[in-house]
């Protein structure tokens, strides 16, 4: 009898673990070109590299997942002592998909390879922006300076097709264009002609002394087609909406927007895009009274999430989250949840997005819920002693996990959230053998993507899982029950 109720634990076990995946950490390595790929479909204790690739730039690649999370982005922004003018980017396949199998996902893993039809060369690539199965790279270039022999070199804007990845007969890159002069911008791919960008500020494009090298960031924004025809602008600096001061940080979710914008603005630029019309429309969601000179920079969301999050911070001051939903107006001070010091990082865990989690420069690890207004703390946990600058380590965002690399030490701090729900996290600690420049996870097909533990939500993987565990429950007690009848 025992043995036959192991025999059927291990199958259950068997089919809990086909049923979803964690997906694959890409690290990049501190001192070359290398990417390191870990695998997290099994145990979090000895994670260790089972392979890599290398991509193109020099050591210093950043990494980013695809809106489907099935590639990466990596990423080589440029040397400053050549105005960035070596950056480039590149896509890789991350090697985890799902095939659909009569009533059921199965996931397959393989060796990650590179996109043969998506890279590019752009100076200083910084925002990354996913929606509608596109990405949209905005490429600051360079202000240039004549003293040390740096020319300018001109702001670009990429649109890739994630739909595209890997078909030989076109090309991954849809659209690229080359803006006048250079800032710190952004752009989001509305649909498969639209784009929305931001414009550098007039005398920045003038190169006007003394303030034009200032002007870093942008103010004023415009919604084109793919061949070049305005169709809305967001341009009237008079009016906080239509226009976004001081922008740093968008959001991007279907067909909604956001634009982080300055204390000056006062709140945060949000657009709707109507499909059917073809129309825009914006609005200002105005920052609480009592927090003078605070802005947001930063978002983080999640497809499932019912809140949209963002940081809302003094440059060298108080630091702030807030938690808003695309149907508000104004932010309240009930929305706003103070950090004793500005975190180092902050998203929403990706399996089931109930949970924000928040890493500070003290090397504190904080799990979150945002419900009925109210911010709820779950878990608060030391996970790097010693630490005191968010320089010294990399937080990422997992399915049910979240990873803490420690760049020096070299330690990696696996964390286990599927019962951050009862205030409890378990820590894994490995060590690599190399120094951590940047990770990220990807290779989470969303058909096969592991959930918290217990979740409530339907989902297809638990929906399956649930079913495996009744059926058994049911075998093992007619089992158990016959000869007792
Ligand atoms: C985990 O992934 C590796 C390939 O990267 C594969 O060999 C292994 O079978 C997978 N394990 C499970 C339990 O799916
Ligand atoms: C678009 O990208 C191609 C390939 O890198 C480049 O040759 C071309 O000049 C770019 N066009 C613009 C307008 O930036
Ligand atoms: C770069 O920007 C300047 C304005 O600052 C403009 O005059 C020039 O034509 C742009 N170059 C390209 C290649 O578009």
């Amino acid at each position: 009898m025992m043995k036959v109720i192991f025999l059927l634990s291990a199958a259950l076990l068997a089919s809990a673990h086909e049923d979803c995946t964690h997906g694959r950490l890409f690290v990049s390595d501190a001192d070359s070109t290398t990417v390191h790929v870990i695998d997290l479909n099994e145990s979090l204790e000895n994670l260790a590299p089972e392979s890599s690739l290398n991509v193109p730039g020099k050591a210093g690649i950043n990494l980013k997942a695809t809106g489907s999370m099935k590639e990466v982005a990596a990423m080589y922004r440029g040397d400053e002592t050549v105005g960035f003018t070596d950056g480039v980017v590149s896509f890789f396949d991350a090697g985890v998909s799902a095939i659909l199998h009569g009533d059921h996902y199965d996931i397959a893993y393989r060796a990650p390879s590179m996109i043969e039809n998506a890279g590019f060369e752009c100076a200083r690539v910084t925002h990354y922006t996913p929606h509608a199965d596109k990405i949209a790279l905005f490429c600051d270039g360079t202000y240039g300076d004549e003293a040390v022999g740096i020319d300018q070199e001109n702001s670009t804007v990429w649109v890739i097709d994630e739909t595209k990845f890997g078909d030989p007969s076109e090309s991954a890159l849809v659209f690229n264009m080359t803006l006048q002069g250079s800032h710190h911008g952004v752009a989001i791919a509305v649909d498969d002609d639209h784009i929305l960008y931001s414009l550098a500020t007039p005398d920045r494009i003038a190169r006007t002394p003394g303030i034009g090298e200032t002007e870093a960031l942008p103010s004023t924004f415009v919604i084109e087609d793919f061949e070049g025809n305005a169709i809305h602008s967001l341009d009237d600096t008079n009016d906080p909406s239509k226009s976004c001061l001081g922008f740093h940080g968008e959001w991007a979710q279907d067909n909604q927007f956001a634009l982080g914008c300055d204390d000056n603005h006062g709140g945060i630029l949000r657009v709707d895009y109507n499909p059917s019309t073809e129309t825009y429309s914006s609005f200002a969601v105005s920052y609480p009274d009592g927090f003078e000179g605070h802005r947001t920079g930063t978002f983080a969301g999640h497809s499932e999430a019912e809140h949209i999050a963002a940081n809302f911070a003094v440059s060298g001051g108080a630091s702030n989250l807030l938690a808003f939903t695309t149907d508000d107006s104004q932010i309240t001070e009930n929305m706003v949840l103070p950090l004793p010091v500005r975190q180092c990082a902050f998203a929403y865990e990706k399996g089931s997005a109930d949970h924000i989690l928040v890493f500070l420069p003290t090397g504190s690890f904080h799990v979150f819920e945002y419900h009925d207004d109210t911010w709820e703390e779950k878990v608060n946990v030391q996970v790097v002693d010693g630490m005191t600058q968010c320089s010294e380590a990399l937080f990422v965002a997992g399915f049910g996990q979240a990873f803490v690399l420690v760049k020096e030490s070299r330690v990696i701090h696996a964390i286990d959230l599927d019962h951050a729900d009862h205030g409890r996290v378990e820590i894994s600690t490995s060590t690599l053998d190399f120094t951590p420049f940047d990770a990220v996870v990807a290779g989470v097909p969303t058909e096969v993507a592991c959930e918290l533990e217990g979740h409530e939500h339907e989902h297809s993987g638990s929906a399956v899982f649930t079913y495996h565990v009744s059926f058994y429950l049911l075998l093992a007690s007619l089992i158990l029950f016959q000869p007792m009848v």
